[in-house]
């Protein structure tokens, strides 16, 4: 682009979508792109996906290191003394449902829990973003319910997160095999380092905005189809697909007609996502627990027919979606899910911005003219 003539601000090109950008420090998560590695607090989630709960998940990055069995059971009873909502915030979901997307359902709530909270001091603040953690699940289950006309089934505060929800959203009990599938997404999607939503509740809890404000700034960034709202679209191409015969043709068409093929391709990624082989993994355990092994299959082809025409990677939400289709969560709640577990990586990254803040504000490059000669209304 070039500038105008007498443009006195040297500033830099920009770096289009900040790549590569580096923003801040955390000490949360760190994404090695190169080789395919992702930590939590310097845990590997290769050792923290079969083996620990979300609720762990959530002490880690809350804390910094992984619970005792103590604190372990305090936080599991927080969070599942959290999973309950406001009799108004009940009202809105029953008057939203059917009109919008369960996302903006979401996101609404969000925003209006906050009206429920008081602004607290920063050393109030875990308990405060452990009921969001709590609330959004329950939320989640609600949405679907309600737009069901189900009775709405009443959180056990004495379940763990993952089973809670299973059941508050089906009213029925889950397997053990579906239960930990879910702990697994909840786990392995909770932070991602300065991901778009993470940095957009970043970036308004840098104003010293309030909590929920900057939740629902991430609510809101999360659901866009190039970030969290992807999961959906790849399961609806992979029901669209239906048989693995299918798959190469509508790849190819796919390419043919430059569409972005949604579950592949990252920003930080040069080689498959670290948590799509678990992903990849556990859905396949879920359908062979349903003996019905069809759109698995159909997702593994979909997968090699990318790989056989474009160098690109499977990003998370890819297995992500037959893994939660495999749990019956509808396919429009694929994106609330998301959120439902990255809730825990937002709460910890404004805790992490409110404690060493500044307030986050690049700059921009002006290119358009300069120096214009105002002319009146009637001259123009
Ligand atoms: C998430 O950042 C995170 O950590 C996010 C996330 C998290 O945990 O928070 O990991 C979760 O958001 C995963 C991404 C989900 N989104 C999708 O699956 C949507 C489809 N993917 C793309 O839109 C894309 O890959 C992005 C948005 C994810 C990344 O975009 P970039 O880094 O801006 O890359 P790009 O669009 O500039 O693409 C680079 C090249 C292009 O080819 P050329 O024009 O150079 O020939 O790769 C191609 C693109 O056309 N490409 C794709 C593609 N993704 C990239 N081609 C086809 N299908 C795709 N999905």
């Amino acid at each position: 682009m070039s500038l105008p003539k007498d443009n006195k601000d040297s500033i830099p090109e920009p770096t289009k979508g900040l790549e590569g950008i580096v923003a801040a420090d955390t000490t949360l998560s760190s994404v090695n792109g190169e080789k395919g590695i992702l930590r939590y607090c310097g845990y590997n989630i290769d050792d923290l996906a079969f083996s620990t709960t979300f609720e762990e998940t959530i002490c880690l990055l809350y804390d910094n290191e992984l619970p005792n069995k103590e604190r372990l059971d305090e936080m599991t009873k927080n969070i599942g003394e959290a999973r309950v909502l406001p009799k108004e915030v009940i009202e809105i979901i029953t008057e939203l449902v059917g009109k919008t997307s369960p996302m903006s359902t979401l996101r609404t709530v969000v925003s209006v829990l906050g009206h429920y909270e008081k602004n607290v001091p920063l050393k109030e603040l875990p308990p405060k973003a452990l009921r969001l953690v709590g609330q959004i699940a329950t939320a989640v289950a609600m949405i679907h319910r309600s737009r069901e006309n189900l009775p709405i089934i009443e959180a056990d505060p004495t379940k763990g997160h993952a089973e809670d929800f299973l059941k508050m959203l089906h009213g029925t009990d889950s397997s053990k095999t579906q239960v930990n599938a879910l702990n697994l997404y909840l786990i392995l999607l909770a932070d991602h380092g300065f991901n778009a939503s993470t940095f957009s509740a970043r970036v308004t809890a840098g104003t010293l905005a309030n909590l929920h404000s900057a939740i629902t700034s991430a609510v809101g960034t999360l659901s866009g189809p190039l970030h969290g709202g992807a999961n959906e679209k790849a399961m609806d191409m992979i029901i669209e697909v239906g048989t693995k015969k299918k798959a190469s043709d509508y790849i190819q068409n796919a390419f043919d007609t430059k569409q972005k093929i949604m579950g592949f391709g990252h920003r930080v990624y040069k080689v498959d996502d670290a948590r799509k082989p678990h992903l990849k993994k556990m859905a396949k355990k879920i359908w062979e627990e349903k003996n019905d092994m069809k759109l698995f299959e159909v997702s593994e082809e979909i997968e090699k027919q990318v790989k056989d025409r474009k160098a690109i990677i499977t990003n998370v939400d890819f297995y992500s979606a037959p893994l939660l289709y495999g749990l019956d969560i509808p396919t429009d709640l694929f994106t609330p899910l998301f959120a439902m577990s990255r809730i825990a990586g937002w709460t910890a990254h404004v805790l992490e911005q409110y404690r060493n803040n500044r307030l986050i504000r690049p700059r921009a490059r002006y290119v358009g003219q300069i120096d214009r000669t105002f002319r009146p209304i009637e001259q123009r």
